[in-house]
């Protein structure tokens, strides 16, 4: 672990040991500690949030980063950990949809959506309440909010103990691929945040799906762990195409999809028939790709081409890849249906430029 300062815990707000003047800023290393999640565990993990520190947890998608969402300078702690621009608003964690509504105005589509999908994998843009207890910072000024409600138990557990909401990024630094393992989470952000609760690796491995009811036909913003046509099988409607973004001055509609993402360090080549032999390959399905046999590394993201198991592997996969000292990682094509379209996304934005 990193050397770590004492961290005390001083009327509701950790201090760092460090010098005064100084309580705003990253620079003190923290002692990251990680816990397995059991009951015990729990509790701690709900005083550390209430004190303003910042917890990774699992969830069914990814390992996220939480902060009380009401609290602002936790907010900007958890913006300073990740490394994050703090125009990209975060997704706020609620334990039931009762508990959304008082967030957020529900149109019916999105009453719709949220009995078919929540709790699960799937997160909704709305109008934000007025008022809204959420940090302006936690939505980067934005007259909307995002709002999910995870599935995962223990995600469950920490939002039931800690009872609130909790806005959780991706565990990850800034534009890193996102963790679906606690270690993950420790390579990432050790010395960095309070605490880790391993609950053992996520079950989809690829984030929520983002949808928008802000008025109109819902927009797809993000693919992820629901597919899109579950979402206009529910809606018995298409959805939207999101508005592109990502280019200074553009209204922040969904302002987390810049183009360059989840990058791993190594480049990364897709829709790849051929490798390079100094190249690594991620594989899909179970005829390899030509050259397989001279690349420096192969992982397969389902020999059985199952998507489900293919989006559970991604961001491991990318990272044991990264490792491998490869000149490139060669992806194979993967299909655009059911949950190909989230895998795809996510792999486009790897690949590129930065
Ligand atoms: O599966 C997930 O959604 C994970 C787990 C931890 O819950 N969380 C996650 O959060 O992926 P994050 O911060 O890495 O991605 C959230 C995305 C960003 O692209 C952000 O721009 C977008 O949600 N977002 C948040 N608030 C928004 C808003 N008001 N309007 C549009 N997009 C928003
Ligand atoms: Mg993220």
């Amino acid at each position: 672990m990193p050397g770590s300062r004492p961290c005390y815990l001083k009327r509701g707000r950790f201090w760092f040991n460090q010098a005064p003047g100084d309580e705003a800023t990253m620079t003190a290393p923290l002692t990251t500690r990680v816990l397995r999640a059991d009951a015990e565990a729990i509790a701690e993990v709900a005083r550390v949030l209430h004190a303003g520190g910042l917890v990774a947890f699992p969830t069914e998608t990814v390992y996220g980063l939480g902060a009380d969402a009401g609290n602002g300078e936790a907010v900007a702690r958890l913006y300073a950990a990740k490394g994050r621009p703090s125009f990209n608003p975060l997704i706020a964690h609620v334990a039931d949809p009762s508990a959304a509504r008082k967030l957020a105005e529900f149109d019916a589509a999105a009453e719709r959506l949220a009995a078919a999908f929540w709790p699960g994998p799937l997160t909704l843009v709305l109008p934000k309440s007025a008022p809204c207890p959420v940090a302006d910072l936690a939505t980067a000024g934005l007259d909307s909010i995002a709002l999910r409600v995870p599935t995962h138990r223990v995600a469950q557990d920490i939002l039931r103990s800690f009872k609130g909401a909790l806005v959780a990024p991706s565990a990850n630094r800034s534009g890193h691929v996102s963790p679906t393992t606690a270690a993950h989470v420790l390579a990432d952000l050790g010395g960095r945040i309070d605490l880790i609760i391993d609950g053992g690796p996520t079950q989809l491995g690829i984030e929520s799906t983002i949808v928008a009811c802000l008025g109109g036909a819902p927009a797809l913003l993000r693919p992820g762990g629901v597919p899109r046509q579950a979402i206009e099988h529910v809606l018995q409607q298409k959805l939207r195409e999101a508005p592109k973004t990502g280019t200074a001055g553009d209204a922040p509609r969904a302002p987390g999809m810049l183009v360059s993402h989840y990058a791993p360090r190594t480049p990364l080549r897709l829709d790849v028939r051929r490798v390079e032999p100094d190249e690594a390959l991620l594989a899909f399905g179970p005829t390899l790709a030509e050259g397989a046999e001279r690349a420096a590394k192969v992982l397969n993201l389902s020999v059985l081409s199952d998507l489900g198991q293919a989006a559970a592997n991604l961001f491991s996969h990318l990272r044991a890849l990264d490792t491998a000292g490869a000149s490139a990682i060669a992806a194979m094509p993967i299909p655009h249906e059911g949950l190909g379209e989230a895998i795809n996304d996510r792999l486009r934005r790897a690949a590129a430029p930065r």
